[in-house]
Parts: structure tokens; C-alpha cells; sequence
């Protein structure tokens, strides 16, 4: 349980929509999580933001920090525009060894960015000697030009034990490219990936790559996940990813050119990056909106939220290397009550009420179910309006289908999500959260992710009901645990 109560004076995150343990900004628009990095017992959060509207504009670095993970501290702005332009996207990482020479031989942050300027994009790096608080922009930037390639950006940073360099992936057009540098200053062009590769829909954008060790066959692999800004399979942006060998220059993929993998079915997952510097784990975060209606989602005075810290792993799920998401552990800090329903039997068109959590909109809910029918979970509303959540075991599908909005703010809002499901399972575990205005569903031990946005109307039903639709379906477990808020009033 939570050591300190959240403070709930004055209104403070208490709106409409608002989530209680996700992070927002206090008001105005944010997109992509930008500098994640653990340095010093600190996570930070730098993310895209426009500290003067709703709406996207000409984007700065807003900050935040946080001892685990959930209770943010929003920090000031970090990084302003400059004369090279807007500050995209960008990571940050601890320079150990002080190979930048920036900080008289101590530890120290480098902040690595897009300097957007109309349709110019180029890298620039920023440095803080105070744990973030202050930043000042290198006086020779940008440290890497534009080659004559449009959409040039989004650099992703890590040192490179083996090669003993600092290696950049960098989303170029519908392909990434690989630099490598000796000191985050002078970076040489090493190597691209990507063309004709996975999906090739949209344009590239916000890479990554680390290693992770298969928990299955003790093999260390390296992961390239790549956001997408359309093609995504529920429409709009999302984020594809590849399993393969990198050498500190080339990275190889481990499966044919037109197979694709997707990090999150959802609507509503985009730009994910990791946390640079965490030795213990890969811990990522994603922006939880999509390009397509982003700037028209119904929230005030902010916009867009990030997704529930998860933990990355490489495992085998039936035969396949897939990746494994997981909610982080520290979570489970903010459950208060557990509340157990017993099992049971649908027969065909039957539904039940699960017992309800205290509040609504903040729960965790975890369901066993044993294989057959079509199941359907109804979060909010009735047939028409509401969100779905159904195990479609005829077609060996998952689906989350969301219904009418709250406001009709965007056609694309409504939408059925949709991921295959292996027909050799014998049960499915789902774990759901839903944190006012946004539902992440887990299945199995994390191997499919869906991640939607979800805007109850005034008049839902505040009921947690399931019913078999097609078929008998058993419920062999469910639990429902009610959570408590992260924020308070910051003093
Ligand atoms: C992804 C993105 C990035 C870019 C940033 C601009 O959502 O388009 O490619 O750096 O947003 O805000």
C-alpha cells in the first residue's frame, strides 16, 4: 500500500478523464516520451511538449521526475526552441566516463534531440551537471547535419560495451540509420536497416535498440522497435519491431523481410522508447494517443497521456521468440483491496456482473478463462455504446472493440482492435487496467499488448459484466483490484 496519501485539495488532477496513475502534464499538449533515463535514484521523464496550447506546436522538452516509476514531480521546462528550431524527439544518457569531457571526469546527463526547423532536421545535444535540473545546448551544434533526407530524426543513444562507442539509431524516411561516436560530439555514419523491411506503410520514426537475454534459451538478442506514423493494424501510427544481432554497426534481423511484429494491438500506443542507464531491467514507456485524432481528444486543461511503466522481456511463446510485457512490479504498491469473484459457467447469451470496484475507473482486473465460445468482457455502457473486450475462439482472435465516444471528437475513434490468438491455448489470462480514460489489456504472461484510449460517456453503466456469446464459457478465476491515486498537490 501507499506509504503517503495523495493530497486531493483544491480539484488538483481530480477532471474529468484525468488519470490518477498514469503521468500527464499538468495542462497542455504532450506527445512522445523523450531522455529516459535512471541517473542518481531518479527516473527521468522528458517528453514532447507545448507549454502554450492543446494543440501540437512548436515543441519544447517538458520534464518530470520519479523515485519509482508512478509518483511523478514535474520539474520546469528543459529545453526551449533555439535558432536551429523546434526540440523533437531525443533520448538522454549518463555519460559514466565523462567521454564528452563536459563534466571535469564525473558522471554526468547528455540529452540528444532533433532540432526541427521548418523542414530541416538535424541532431544536437544539450548537457546537465545539476541531475537535469538546468541544461545547456552544446555550442557546435547540430552535431550531425542533414544528409538531404526529409524525415531525418528522433535519435536513440546508448554506450556500446563490446565496441567501447556511443551508438545512435536514427529514424530516416522509412528506415533507420546507425552512427557511432566516441564522445556524443563527432558521430560517424556506420550502417542502415530497414528498407523493404516489416512494415512500410508510414514513415519511420522514434527507434530503439537494446539487447535483451531470451529467458527461454539463455540467447542475448537485440531489439529494434520502430514506431510507425500510419499502417498501423487498428489504423493510424504504431509501433512495429525486430528481433536480431547488432555489432556495435550492423544489425541483422532474425526473421524474413516481410514478417511484422507489433509491440501493442491497441489504438492508442506510440513513439515507446526505454529507459537508458537502468541495469537491472528494460523498462519502456509509450505515448498513449494516435496521430489520427491526437489533437482532438476531449481533455482539459491537458492533452495525451504516457502508458503504465512495463517491464520488456524475450521469451518463447508457442515456438516463437516474441517479446513480454509486463506492468511494473511497483505497481502492485498502489493495489488497496483485492476482490475475489468465484468461477463460474456462462451457457450461450448469458451474462453476469463481476463485483464492482469502489471506484469505476480505477481497477486492475485479472480473468482465467478457459478456451471455447466467443467470451465478452463490457467495461463501460451497453451493446451500443462502451468499450469490449472478447476471446473469439472460433476465429482464434482477441479483440477490444470501442464504441461511441463520450463526444464524437474523431471517426477514428471508434474502432475494433484486433490480435490472433494461438488455437493450442487451453486458457487465457487477461489483465486489464483502466485508469479513467484509458483501458491496457495484457494477455497471457504479456506476449499481446492493446493499449486504447477509452472516454465513458455521462450516462454509462458502471458495471464490470461478461457474457458468453457464442458457446459455454468457464471463468475459472477473477479478481478485481481497486488502486489507489499517485498524485498530490506538488507544495
Ligand atoms: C512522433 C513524432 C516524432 C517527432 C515528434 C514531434 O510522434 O512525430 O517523430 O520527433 O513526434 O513532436
Amino acid at each position: 500500500m501507499i506509504q503517503n496519501q495523495p493530497l486531493m485539495r483544491n480539484g488538483y488532477y481530480q477532471e474529468r478523464y484525468r488519470p490518477h496513475i498514469h503521468f500527464t502534464p499538468e495542462q497542455m499538449w504532450m506527445n512522445d516520451p523523450n531522455g529516459l533515463v535512471y541517473f542518481e535514484g531518479e527516473y527521468h521523464l522528458f517528453y514532447q511538449y507545448h507549454p502554450d496550447s492543446k494543440q501540437w506546436g512548436p515543441m519544447h522538452w517538458g520534464h518530470a521526475v520519479s523515485k519509482d516509476l508512478l509518483e511523478w514531480e514535474h520539474l520546469p521546462v528543459a529545453l526551449y526552441p533555439d535558432d536551429l528550431g523546434m526540440i523533437f524527439s531525443g533520448s538522454a544518457v549518463v555519460d559514466h566516463k565523462d567521454t564528452s569531457g563536459f563534466f571535469d571526469g564525473k558522471p554526468g546527463l547528455v540529452a540528444v534531440y532533433t532540432n526541427a526547423d521548418g523542414d530541416l532536421q538535424r541532431q544536437s545535444i544539450a548537457y546537465s551537471k545539476d541531475r537535469g535540473r538546468t541544461w545547456v545546448k552544446y555550442g557546435e551544434n547540430p552535431v550531425i547535419q542533414n544528409p538531404g533526407i526529409k524525415d531525418f530524426r528522433d535519435p536513440k543513444v546508448f554506450w556500446h560495451e563490446t565496441t567501447q562507442k556511443w551508438v545512435m539509431v536514427l529514424a530516416a524516411g522509412r528506415k533507420v540509420q546507425f552512427y557511432t561516436s566516441p564522445d556524443l560530439k563527432r558521430w560517424t555514419y556506420v550502417s542502415e536497416f530497414g528498407e523493404g523491411w516489416g512494415e512500410q506503410k508510414g514513415v519511420w520514426e522514434c527507434p530503439d535498440l537494446f539487447p535483451l537475454t531470451n529467458e527461454v534459451s539463455g540467447e542475448k538478442k537485440w531489439v529494434l522497435p520502430i514506431g510507425i506514423d500510419a499502417g498501423a493494424p487498428s489504423g493510424g501510427s504504431g509501433t512495429q519491431y525486430f528481433i536480431g544481432a547488432f555489432d556495435g554497426k550492423h544489425f541483422v534481423p532474425h526473421q524474413p523481410k516481410e514478417a511484422v511484429r507489433w509491440l501493442d494491438y491497441g489504438k492508442d500506443f506510440y513513439a515507446s522508447q526505454s529507459f537508458s542507464d537502468v541495469p537491472w531491467r528494460r523498462v519502456v514507456l509509450a505515448w498513449m494517443s494516435n496521430w489520427q485524432y491526437a489533437n482532438d481528444v476531449p481533455t482539459d486543461p491537458w492533452r495525451s497521456a504516457m502508458t503504465i511503466p512495463r517491464e520488456l522481456n524475450l521469451s518463447v511463446v508457442e515456438g516463437q521468440e516474441r517479446l513480454i510485457q509486463k506492468p511494473i512490479a511497483e505497481l502492485t504498491r498502489l493495489i488497496e483491496k483485492r476482490i475475489e469473484n468465484d468461477s463460474f459457467f456462462l451457457k450461450e447469451k448469458q451474462s453476469i456482473e463481476l463485483i464492482q470496484p469502489a471506484s469505476p475507473f480505477l481497477w486492475e482486473l485479472d480473468v482465467e478463462i478457459e478456451k471455447g465460445g466467443v467470451f465478452e468482457g463490457r467495461l463501460f455502457g451497453d451493446q451500443e455504446t462502451g468499450l469490449r473486450v472478447g476471446i473469439d475462439c472460433e476465429k482464434n482472435s482477441i479483440y477490444v472493440q470501442r464504441d461511441r465516444a463520450e463526444v464524437d471528437f474523431s471517426k477514428e475513434y471508434v474502432c475494433t482492435c484486433q490480435a490472433p490468438l494461438s488455437g493450442d491455448r487451453s486458457s487465457f489470462h487477461l489483465k486489464l487496467l483502466c485508469d479513467h480514460s484509458s483501458v491496457e489489456l495484457f494477455v497471457g504472461d504479456g506476449e499481446i499488448s492493446m493499449t486504447n484510449l477509452y472516454l465513458p460517456a455521462d450516462d454509462y453503466e458502471a458495471k464490470l459484466k461478461v457474457e458468453a456469446v457464442r458457446g459455454t464459457v468457464e471463468v475459472k478465476q477473477s479478481s478485481v483490484f481497486e488502486m489507489t491515486s499517485v498524485w498530490r498537490q506538488n507544495s
